[in-house]
């Protein structure tokens, strides 16, 4: 049986994670793509170009540990996308961080200049790959890769709500004094800022969690969740949350390469489900073989879709900044 193949773009924090936890499941082959130079200083002041070899260290460190932890994947660094030919799914983590005294839009169009190029270059070398994009901002950039890679929507999938609901859950794990595996949640709508929590889809051991939480301490938790990557930025001061963003990018990775159907909230191609009109935005989806196999309809009431679609506004003014 052919293993599957993972190419994770980008092998900073994000995608250098995601390919330790790929590993350690043992879900196929993994190939990290970066840049292939970078400039450095000299001693004497002026600048020059390098190999940047940073992606055959990750992966050659992590292949050594493979005998130690027990897994049998291939893993390789390069800059070179004919090593990622026919890969089953791949992970976009390329991108800059904002830097001082850049402003959002700066980053959105540094980042789709970026986003653009990585899904040309994977539409040409893995037409059939399940994508799922983890750069940010999220909501936009799984757009340009959509417009950039000429694939199908179910092939396209943006990480978000899986790490949105798995910070939401942790906290009220530790709030409820229960096992984090026991919480539920379903989020919709925007990542981040932008997302919507359902407290009557949320359950601890199949409780409705507005039994075990008050309402003003739900409202605390929720906030936090919201604010989640600002607390990690905070904490960390050189660079935003990684841990959790690769968990989240692997759990859905793992769903499509052993064809698990699980209900998972993504960033999906919504056109007529809750009326979006041809966005990507936070919904539960099905996720298997093909990717995005089904997007889920849930029930609102009033309150729940005028807060959806307060975030789906906030998407679609995000998605009109991008100058393709
Ligand atoms: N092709 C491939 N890799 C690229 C490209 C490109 N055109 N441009 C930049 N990269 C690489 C960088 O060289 C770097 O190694 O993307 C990597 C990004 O890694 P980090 O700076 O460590 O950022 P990280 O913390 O991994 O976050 C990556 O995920 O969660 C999001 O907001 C986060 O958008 C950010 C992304």
């Amino acid at each position: 049986m052919r293993r599957a193949k993972i190419s994770i773009i980008g092998a900073g924090n994000v995608g250098a994670t995601c390919a330790h936890w790929a590993a350690s499941k043992e879900l196929g082959d993994i190939v990290l793509i970066d840049i292939p130079e970078i400039e450095v200083t000299k001693p004497d002041g002026t600048k020059e170009k390098v190999p940047f070899t940073m992606p055959a260290g990750k992966a050659l460190d992590l292949y050594e540990a493979s005998p130690v932890e027990g897994y049998d994947s291939k893993i390789i660094g390069t800059s070179d996308y004919s090593k990622t030919a026919d890969s089953d799914v791949v992970i976009v983590t390329a991108g800059i961080a904002r830097k001082p005294g850049m402003s959002r839009d700066d980053l959105i169009a540094t980042n789709t200049k970026i986003v653009r190029e990585v899904a040309q270059n994977v539409a040409k070398h893995s037409p059939k790959a399940i994508m799922i994009v983890v750069s940010n901002p999220l909501d936009a950039m799984v757009y340009v890769a959509w417009k950039a890679s000429g694939f199908p929507t179910n092939q396209i999938i943006g990480q978000a709500g899986v790490l949105d609901a798995a910070r939401y859950r942790s906290f009220l794990a530790e709030e409820i004094g229960c096992s984090v595996e026991d919480v539920q949640a379903l989020l919709l709508g925007g990542h981040g800022d932008d997302m919507v929590p359902l407290p009557r889809y949320t359950f601890a051991g199949g409780i409705p969690i507005a039994q075990l939480v008050k309402k003003e301490r739900l409202e605390q938790i929720v906030q936090r969740a919201r604010d989640g990557g600002a607390e990690i930025v905070k904490l960390l001061k050189t660079g935003s949350a990684y841990y959790a963003p690769a968990a989240a990018t692997v759990q859905m990775a793992e769903a499509i390469i052993k064809d698990k159907k699980r209900i998972l909230p993504c960033a999906a191609y919504c056109e007529k489900e809750y009326g979006v009109g041809g966005y990507f935005v936070g919904v539960p989806c099905v996720l298997g073989t093909n990717g995005v196999e089904r997007v889920i309809q849930i029930e609102l009431d009033d309150n729940e879709k005028k807060a959806f679609q307060t975030s789906v506004d906030h998407v679609k003014e995000l998605v009109k900044t991008v100058k393709l």
